[in-house]
Formats: C-alpha cells, sequence, structure tokens
C-alpha cells in the first residue's frame, strides 16, 4: 500500500485558492457570466493532490425501466458505502446502488413510472424529482419522508418535454448534509423530438453525464461535513473538485461532436465553465428543455441545481487534449485526452426545439418575493420555512409573473417545484436575460443585490393539501429556512 503524507494547514484560509484570479466566492457582483467577485475563500481538503487515485470518468449507470403490466420500474437503494476518492482510503459515503452518486435514470414521455426507493440508511431522508413535472405527493420533498428499510414509490406518467434533470433528497434540514455525502443522481427524458435530432446521443461514448461538485476531505480522507456558521451563510465550499465521484479523471473521447449533459450538483458553488483553449461551443438545452436554437458560448455559468446540455466540436482535435475546467476558480473538472478518429458524425441542427412563450399582458398576477436575513437565520418575504404553513396558493391555469429580489451582500438563486418557468427581466430589463437562459428552467441565479422576473403557470395537478417547495438551491440556505411553500389550488 503506497504512504500517505498528511499534510496539515494551519488554516483554512491560507490553504485556499493562490492561483488563478483568486476569486472564489459567492460575494460580490457577477454580470453576464463573468468572474465571482471576492469574499469566502471556501473550505481547503487537506490530503495532497497525490494521493488522489488516477481514474477515467466514471459514467453512472444507466437504469432503464423494468416493465410490469405497463408500469416502468426503477429501483434504487440508499445505502451507506465506501468510495475510492484517495489510494488506499476507503471513504466512507451514502449512494445509490453504487459507492457514490446513484444510477442515471431513462425516463420517456407519455411512459407511467413508478421509482421505488428502499432506504437503508440509518437515518430517514428523501428523494426528490428535480425538475420533475408530477404531483406533489409524489414530488420527494420534505412531506414525503423515508424511514429507515422502508421503500416509498413516486408512480406517476412522465408528463414534459426532453431534458436532463436530477434527483436528491430534499428532508427539512438535511439535504444539503445528504447531497454532500453522495446522494444525487441525473434523469435523463427522452421524447419523440429528442429522437429524431441529429444529436450525439450515445450515452457514455458521445453523450456525456456530468455531474460537477466540490468536497473537503478531513486528514483521513472523509468528507467532511461541518460547516461553520459563516459557512452556513455563505455556502459550504470545498476546493476538492469532484466528477461523477472522481478527482479530476480523464476521459478518451472520439474527434466528433460530444454532448455533455452538465449537473452543478455542489452545495454552494457557482461555476463558470469552459475549456482551458478558450474554444467556443454550443449550449442546446437549460433546466427543462432545448433551447429553440444552440447558443454559442466559451463560458456558461451554473449555479446549484442548474443544468446545462453542450455540444463540443472536437473534429479538428485528433491526438489533442483538453480541460474542462471551472474558470472562476481556475480548477479542473475533466481532462479529455487522446481524442482519437472517427468516421462517425453528427451535425447539430440550427432548429431543436419550439417552446411555449406566455404573455405577460396575460398574467393575473405578480407576486413578489424577497430572499433575505441574517447570521443564523434566512428567510422569503421575512418568514423562514416553516412545514406548517402554506405561503401561497396559486390557480391552477393561471398565467403568473414571480418577482424574485435577492435583497443580501452573497449570491442565492431560486427553484420552484411543479413546473418550469421563462425568464422574462434580470434587473427590469428583458435585454438582461442571456440567449443561453431563454429555454424552460426551474433553477434561475441571482447575483447579490439584483432582481430577475420570470413567467409561469401551473397547467397540471390540483391538489390544495399538498404543498410544492421554492427556494434557494444553495443547500445551507435552504436548510437554514430560504425556503417556502405552495398549493396548486
Ligand atoms: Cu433540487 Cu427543492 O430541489
Ligand atoms: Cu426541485
Ligand atoms: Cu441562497
Amino acid at each position: 500500500m503506497k504512504r500517505r503524507r498528511f499534510l496539515v494547514y494551519t488554516s483554512t484560509v491560507a490553504a485556499g485558492y493562490l492561483v488563478g484570479c483568486g476569486s472564489t466566492s459567492n460575494m460580490g457582483t457577477s454580470g453576464g457570466g463573468g468572474m465571482q467577485g471576492g469574499g469566502n475563500a471556501g473550505n481547503s481538503s487537506q490530503l495532497p493532490s497525490s494521493d488522489v487515485v488516477q481514474s477515467t470518468l466514471p459514467i453512472p449507470p444507466l437504469l432503464k425501466g423494468r416493465d410490469a403490466e405497463g408500469v416502468m420500474q426503477y429501483d434504487v437503494t440508499m445505502q451507506e458505502a465506501e468510495h475510492g476518492f484517495f489510494e488506499g482510503i476507503k471513504t466512507a459515503t451514502y449512494a445509490l446502488n453504487g459507492t457514490y452518486l446513484g444510477p442515471t435514470l431513462l425516463l420517456r414521455d407519455g411512459e407511467e413510472v413508478s421509482v421505488n426507493v428502499t432506504n437503508r440508511l440509518k437515518e430517514s431522508t428523501t428523494l426528490h424529482g428535480h425538475g420533475m413535472h408530477v404531483p406533489a405527493v409524489m414530488d420527494g420533498a420534505a412531506h414525503q419522508p423515508i424511514a429507515p428499510n422502508t421503500t416509498w414509490s413516486a408512480r406517476y406518467k412522465v408528463n414534459q418535454k426532453a431534458c436532463t434533470n436530477w434527483y436528491h433528497p430534499h428532508l427539512m434540514g438535511k439535504t444539503a448534509e445528504h447531497v454532500y455525502k453522495g446522494l444525487a443522481g441525473l434523469i435523463i427524458i427522452e421524447d419523440l423530438e429528442s429522437d429524431a435530432l441529429d444529436l450525439p446521443k450515445t450515452y457514455g461514448v458521445d453523450d456525456i453525464p456530468l455531474v460537477l461538485q466540490d468536497r473537503v476531505f478531513n486528514s483521513q480522507g472523509e468528507i467532511d461535513y461541518s460547516p461553520s456558521r459563516r459557512d452556513i451563510m455563505m455556502g459550504y465550499i470545498g476546493d476538492t473538485y469532484i466528477t461523477n465521484g472522481a478527482i479530476e479523471p480523464t476521459l478518451s473521447l472520439e474527434a466528433k461532436e460530444v454532448r455533455f449533459r452538465i449537473l452543478n450538483g455542489s452545495n454552494a458553488s457557482v461555476y463558470t465553465l469552459g475549456f482551458d483553449d478558450n474554444r467556443t461551443f454550443k449550449q442546446i438545452a437549460t433546466d427543462n428543455s432545448f433551447l429553440e436554437s444552440p447558443v454559442s458560448l466559451k463560458s456558461v455559468r451554473l449555479s446549484p441545481g442548474e443544468r446545462a446540455e453542450i455540444v463540443v466540436d472536437l473534429t479538428h482535435d485528433e491526438g489533442k487534449t483538453l480541460l474542462l475546467k471551472d474558470l472562476s476558480r481556475n480548477k479542473t473538472f475533466l481532462k479529455i485526452d487522446q481524442i482519437r478518429a472517427t468516421t462517425k458524425r453528427t451535425i447539430t441542427p440550427a432548429s431543436l426545439t419550439s417552446l411555449v412563450a406566455f404573455n405577460p399582458i396575460d398574467a393575473k398576477k405578480t407576486r413578489k418575493f424577497v430572499l433575505g436575513g441574517g447570521m443564523g437565520n434566512l428567510n422569503i418575504n421575512g418568514a423562514s420555512m416553516d412545514m406548517n404553513v402554506i405561503n401561497e396558493r396559486v390557480p391552477l391555469g393561471d398565467v403568473e409573473i414571480w418577482e424574485v429580489e435577492n435583497s443580501m451582500m452573497m449570491s442565492h438563486n431560486f427553484h420552484i417545484h411543479a413546473t418550469h418557468f421563462r425568464l422574462l427581466e434580470r434587473n427590469g430589463s428583458s435585454a438582461n436575460v442571456a440567449e443561453n437562459e431563454k429555454g424552460y428552467k426551474d433553477v434561475v441565479y441571482i447575483p447579490p443585490h439584483e432582481k430577475v422576473k420570470f413567467i409561469v403557470k401551473m397547467v397540471d395537478y390540483k391538489d390544495a393539501n399538498s404543498p410544492y417547495m421554492y427556494h434557494c438551491h444553495f443547500l445551507e440556505h435552504e436548510d437554514a429556512g430560504m425556503m417556502g411553500q405552495f398549493t396548486v389550488v
């Protein structure tokens, strides 16, 4: 066994981000996709990088449904496990089926499904389908706890466009810790439209899932979830970047168009993703749908919970290597090497889908949400999350405008369950809405002291007794109370 050297830093701040632009935090301003301003230095892992397991990119297994009398069954088990992030070390984790994260669920629009979640942990948790358009009782959020050694099933008919969603626990006050230990995974929805598009679509070969996270590991190589009061405010940010559960893994690809389905699966980090050669790529999808047309970009900013599908053209890159980085902290998520010849090609179409746009003139109501608070208390409109309070009642079928203001000096975002929305304005102007934010969204990033306005309509699943949630998706903030509940009435 390899001998390990333990480095113990005297200060978590001193050991932080002295490379690159040195800007790491969720504080300060950030405009249309640039760097984050300075502030929180994050927390440092205490193992040297020479101890990291040199790994190829793990591809989460694709879980296809098992047909039982017309209902596709997906079985996942939440369990304690041990995962190899570092040489000779078995790190204690939580996982679904495997040893870290979980399988990618492949669903089809129109199918009846039953996602059967067995909890083999020693504590209760939940499993929420983030981005899933399902009845509130099937949402797997705070009101659907799964006790140890029981199974809960989310049964519904898939009823939405092709997109990349994800799942994660949502137990009141415990979401951040449970996700941090490893409970999360992707949900891919396909439909007739996505079938017909000439896009890379061979899972794990040219259609690559990427769950991006950062972690703090202690000197024993254990995942260290111990946020201070300040970390809860600033977000618990680690300096060890992990991709599908491996630290800076490598991936060999063919010299052709390659699609990445990217999830910011971190607790509280905003990533600005791009390549080390500053190349242009195309974003083809947002959280809940394709974009109507691909958008050319050199970087894409994702806050916690947001997804982007991008297509990168490697046709002329045979033999080259390429790094996918978080440009805001100059950290590497993925090393693409051995780009090799191929004869198979796709040509991403100029038109991908058409989306439903609601007209602001039709809005029956404008709801306002102010994200606020101070040390140890985070809230929305002055109220911290209370499981027994329904904060908003939204009539089925009404078009509404929701205005969300970040009143604080730190970054937040805003996520709604039940359905997607369309962004109308940032800071009072539609011109501030970037082209790559114009698809269906379910999370929107809100820099300090900024405002967003979106338009939304509850189209299904009226149920006055079962709330959905809306919240900041910085998980420490959500757990500290920056969350509320609404019903569709
Ligand atoms: Cu990603 Cu309320 O969740
Ligand atoms: Cu959600
Ligand atoms: Cu927040």
